[in-house]
């Protein structure tokens, strides 16, 4: 190669290298032009330094210089490119963000770790098919006692143990519209969402139920509700069982055994404690039964043709007992230390 073809070479390849540094608007737009035009094994110099070989000897010094010189050249345009690129970073940061001010942390909110096992619970109940509904926490004692066969006489509607409200009638007016008391328990949607709908029903209904117990270690005076209920032709108590296992299941993880013990509710007849055998021990979670014939009648539906299971699972402990939490008042102690930890 003849000593004039080189020079034109490299000149040509110091002014696109020194266009292409000043073009760059990144670090990453500058790393890539100085792979092309400096990169040790690929690099567009290394490729004309590999022609110096081939230039007349007597002319390889005057080559080597030039050689050198645009080599320099092509380095002080990628110094002053990068340089350019640092001080502009700089000045954004200027503007924006004061590293001698004093710090603060800033943590972002989270949700209650009760709103976390009700979006948990309808999300394993949607899976098997319930769908939630939602019903008032300020009821009639139509609701809440009548339609669900508690009869006028009954201990659940002692006054010691229902938040009535102060207009209300205690023992059983009979109304179907009044506001008389905070719900004691979520069967009232049960009721609410029958008087709407025909079966086939498959819901869940989770809120805030009320009762004027002392706060302890197990007891608060509001606390959360699961309740489901499932109505078609031939349900059976299998099909509770089946379902309260399944969704144990989900819940805590494991193969969950799950135990009913004989007991009475005014609305369910059969009717049981659920325990799940969890942890070496058998744990009680709520209520369920078989829906009494007597409550189909109070909403429309015809108990000879339908049949349908109910359950009431308590969700602070279905709560406490997946993360280990010992007492309920730490749930609504509202202190940040304990909420932070779910
Ligand atoms: N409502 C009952 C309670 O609060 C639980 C329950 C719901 C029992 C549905 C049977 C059927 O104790």
């Amino acid at each position: 190669m003849s000593l004039p073809d080189f020079v034109s070479q490299l000149d040509a390849l110091v002014s696109e290298a020194e266009q292409s540094f000043a073009d760059a608007q990144s670090a990453e737009q500058l790393e890539a032009a100085r792979i092309e035009f400096l990169g040790a094994k690929a690099g567009r110099l290394k490729a004309v330094q590999k022609l110096l070989g081939s230039v007349a000897a007597g002319d390889k010094p005057a080559a080597g210089k030039r050689l050198n010189e645009v080599k320099s050249a092509i380095e002080s345009a990628f110094q002053a490119a990068s340089e350019r690129l640092e001080n502009v970073v700089e000045e954004v940061c200027d503007e924006t963000f004061d590293a001698t001010l004093p710090g603060t942390s800033w943590t972002t909110g989270r949700i209650h770790p009760i709103t976390q096992t009700i979006l948990l619970l309808k999300d394993i109940m949607g899976r098997l098919g319930f769908t939630p509904v939602e019903g008032p926490e300020i009821e009639d004692s139509w609701h809440n006692f009548d339609a669900l066969n508690v009869p006028t006489i009954h201990p659940a509607r002692d006054p010691l143990d229902n938040f009535y409200l102060a207009s209300a009638q205690l023992w059983g007016n009979g109304s179907s519209g009044g506001a008389d008391m905070l719900r004691s328990q979520t069967s009232t949607v049960q009721i609410r969402t029958m008087q709407q709908r025909q079966p086939p029903l498959r819901i869940i209904s989770l809120g805030r139920v009320y009762r004027p117990d002392t706060a302890d270690e197990t007891h608060y005076p509001m606390f959360h509700q699961m309740e489901g209920l499932m109505v078609d032709r031939g349900v059976t108590m299998s099909d509770l069982k089946t379902v309260l296992r399944l969704f144990a299941t989900a819940y805590l993880g494991n193969s969950v055994p799950v135990r009913f013990r004989p007991s009475f509710f005014p609305f369910t007849e059969p009717s049981v404690e659920v325990d799940y055998y969890w942890n070496g021990r058998w744990v009680e979670f709520g209520g369920a039964g078989m829906v009494d014939p007597n409550v189909f009648q109070a909403v429309g539906y015809d108990p000879e043709q339908v049949t349908g299971f109910a359950f009431g699972l308590g969700v602070e402990r279905l709560c406490m007992i997946r993360h280990g939490i010992r007492d309920i008042r730490d749930l609504y102690t509202n202190d940040v230390r304990f909420l932070a930890q779910f």
